[in-house]
């Protein structure tokens, strides 16, 4: 089992308020990007990273890379104006004929064993996703006013990795971008082609880095892992 990588990286952090790309927050010392990196970097499952990157950062992407000596990057590319355009750059550039994954960078959290489960999953159905049951009750509002209350036991909060055949992802790229469909993860595209998606659950540590309190949540998290490690 192996599978190559497509990490956005391409945004601009604007909810983070950072003046930067977020990713280049430190947590214990070390750019969140590096976080995420190394996860791969020091998974042998791993055989190449594609990162998307924002011309503004690639200089310093680079510089990074080398510092800390990260050697699975097989190609940078450069990202577009929404996620969904980074990942078809990155996509267009992908050589094999196997698993691809999509994470995002801002998930430095992601444990090797969840990747393991969701690319074995990939393997024996094309398409995989990783997510949790939703924790809170769910209601549908809409001009500040409750619609319903929503079977909370069918509702899952979805986060990446998404795991894919390589040919099934770009057909579902490929027709995206023909009919002009821009959605908020990559499996969104891969379901307009009716092809059924398998879910793998994850846990609730793998939070995406997206507002300002997400870092103290993150320092945590680190101190648990830390814990765990010890
Ligand atoms: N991303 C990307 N290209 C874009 C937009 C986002 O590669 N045009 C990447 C981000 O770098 C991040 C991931 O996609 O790793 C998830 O996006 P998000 O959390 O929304 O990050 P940003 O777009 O940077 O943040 P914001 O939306 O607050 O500006
Ligand atoms: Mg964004």
């Amino acid at each position: 089992m192996t599978y190559q990588v497509i990490l956005p990286a391409a945004g601009r952090g604007k909810r983070m308020r950072a003046g930067k790309n977020k990713l280049l927050l430190e947590l214990n010392g070390m750019p969140v990007l590096i976080h995420t990196l190394r996860v791969f970097e020091e998974d042998e499952a791993c055989d190449g990273i594609i990162l998307a990157t924002h011309p503004q950062d690639d200089e310093e992407f680079k510089a990074l890379l080398k510092k800390y000596r990260v050697t699975k990057v097989i190609n940078l590319v450069p990202g577009g104006e929404e996620r969904q355009h980074s990942i078809f750059n990155a996509l267009k550039t992908v050589k094999t004929n196997g698993i691809i994954l999509v994470h995002d960078a801002a998930r430095p959290f992601i444990r090797k064993g969840h990747i393991h489960r969701l690319t074995e999953k990939a393997e024996e159905t094309g398409a995989a996703i990783i997510g949790v049951p939703a924790k809170d009750t769910m209601k549908k509002v809409q001009n500040g006013g409750v619609v319903e209350t929503v079977e909370r036991s069918s509702l899952w909060a979805v986060q990446t990795p998404q795991a894919f055949r390589v040919s099934l992802l770009k057909e579902a790229y490929e027709r995206a971008e023909r009919e002009e469909f821009l959605g908020t993860d990559d499996a969104s595209l891969v379901e307009r082609l009716d092809h059924p998606i398998a879910v793998v659950e994850g846990d609730y540590d793998n939070i995406k880095l997206t507002t300002p309190e997400d870092l103290y949540f993150a320092e945590a998290i680190m101190k648990k892992r830390e814990k765990e490690f010890c």
